[in-house]
């Protein structure tokens, strides 16, 4: 990164100090020059630099106050420690206490240039990432539910309100969208919080066993039925029962389930006297329910039944300003130390997430075991989240020069235009690459 930076100069030494800056402002940075530590901590503590070069002795006491001030503080500021022949036991103090590195006088210019420009991008991460801590704890509810997106938070709002009442709430999301864990906020955010949660999960009941593990059943009701059982709308009294993926209920249980919810009354398998119930109903499904209804799947009295409130969970590519607070807030989870790289952040936000948020937290608690680097990059994630590689079809309507253009094409697209790297992959020389592109007309000034 070699945008202009904001460099702190701290050298008492006026012709050191004049190379250095000149060095530094002939690459467009802008250094602010001081001679004693006195001056240092009043500029550190005012202004905002992107790195501190700090000499270690001066006339007034040591540049090691500065760093103290610096890191103590954790200001968004890198340090970089000058030294001089005696200098190597303060260096390690210095690195001790957080410099980025050290250059023993006297230095050579070119390396000190580098050196400042990639302490500056550690301190840019390091905002970045510090920007999206404080985006997250600003958006993420006491549920655990991070979104800083209008609209779903629009949808907490509604559930939220909706959440002190008994009104049944269906909510609508593709897979891995939060439904659960928003099942789980609305029932602690009501005033049946103190009873219990329970979730079921209607495609994974056997069909056969649905009906006594819904509703219980009495002693010897069939065959091992040995003792009387309490169903999950009895254990569910008083408290929620969370209805996941009611798409796949079969329609004999739909019927059911609806006599239930009308009559808030049920009978055990085998039993002959009804059982009233309280319990409020939430339910979620990655189906159009509607669509359902029209297909003559799901009955449509149950529908209007459940769909008291209704809910929709935007998937994440709908919502992708939440893709880097939702990666970093998994992070912090994994691994809080550690920080997530521009590169990263920015292939997170542009692949499409088909599993949403379940998938991207997979794919970072994934990078966060298997990547042993501070800084998280694009190479510690999966294929998948990078753009298409050349798809292996092999169009035969297309002459060789054509099939070979497309090509060429697509695996320059693969390196982001890269020529090098393309020419490699290619197995020609970049010269000859160069001439095919000239020729095709897509040859630039580069
Ligand atoms: N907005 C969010 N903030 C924080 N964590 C989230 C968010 N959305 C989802 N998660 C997490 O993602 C994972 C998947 O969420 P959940 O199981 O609630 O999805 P779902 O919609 O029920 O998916 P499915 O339809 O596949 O059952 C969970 O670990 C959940 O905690
Ligand atoms: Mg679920």
């Amino acid at each position: 990164m070699t945008e202009h930076l904001k460099v702190l100069l701290l050298e008492d030494d006026p012709d050191f100090a004049e190379v250095v800056a000149e060095e530094l402002c002939r690459c467009g940075h802008a250094v602010d020059l001081v001679t004693n530590v006195a001056d240092a901590l009043d500029r550190v503590r005012s202004f905002v630099f992107d790195v501190a070069l700090v000499d270690l002795q001066l006339p007034d006491g040591s540049g090691l106050d500065v760093l103290r001030e610096v890191h103590q503080e954790e200001l968004a500021t890198e340090t970089l420690v000058l030294t001089g022949n005696a200098g190597v036991p303060s260096a390690l103090e210095a690195m001790r206490l957080g410099a980025y590195d050290y250059l023993s006088k006297p230095v050579r210019l070119e390396e000190l240039r580098v050196l400042v420009e990639k302490a500056a991008e550690k301190a840019h991460l390091r905002r970045e990432n510090a920007g999206l801590r404080a985006r997250l704890q600003r958006h993420e509810s006491r549920s655990g539910f991070v979104t800083d997106d209008p609209p779903t938070r629009q949808m907490l709002e509604t559930l939220a309100r909706a959440a002190a009442s008994t009104m049944p709430i269906l909510i609508h999301g593709e897979t891995g969208t939060g439904k659960e864990l928003l099942g789980r906020a609305i029932h602690e955010q009501s005033p049946r919080a103190a009873f219990s949660y329970v979730p079921i999960n209607c495609a994974a009941l056997p069909e056969s066993l649905i009906e006594s593990e819904l509703f219980g059943h009495e002693r010897g009701a069939f065959t091992g039925a040995i003792d009387r059982k309490a169903g999950l709308f009895e254990v569910a009294s008083r408290g929620t029962i969370f209805l996941d993926e009611i798409g796949e209920l079969p329609l004999q249980l739909q019927a059911r389930l609806l006599r239930v919810l009308e009559a808030q009354e049920f009978f055990r398998v085998g039993g002959t006297r009804p059982v009233s119930v309280d319990v409020r109903i939430v339910s979620a499904t990655n189906r159009d329910l509607r669509a359902e209804v029209e297909a003559g799947r799901f009955r449509q009295d149950l529908f209007y039944r459940l769909n008291g409130v209704s809910a929709r969970v935007p998937p994440l590519r709908e919502r992708r300003a939440d893709i880097p607070l939702l990666a970093r807030h998994f992070l912090d989870r994994a691994s809080r130390g550690r920080m997530l790289d521009g590169d990263a952040l920015r292939l997170l936000t542009s692949y499409d997430w088909p599993g949403n948020v379940r998938e991207l937290e997979m794919v970072i608690g994934r990078a966060a075991i298997l990547s042993t680097n501070p800084t998280i990059g694009t190479s510690d994630l999966p294929v998948e989240v990078h753009p298409r590689a050349a798809p292996r079809v092999l169009a035969t309507d297309l002459t060789l020069a054509q099939m070979e253009r497309e090509y060429v094409l697509t695996v320059l697209e693969k390196h982001r235009g890269h020529r090098g790297q393309t020419a490699q992959a290619l197995g020609i020389d970049p010269k000859t690459l160069y001439n095919k592109l000239q020729a095709w007309g897509t040859a630039d000034e580069s």
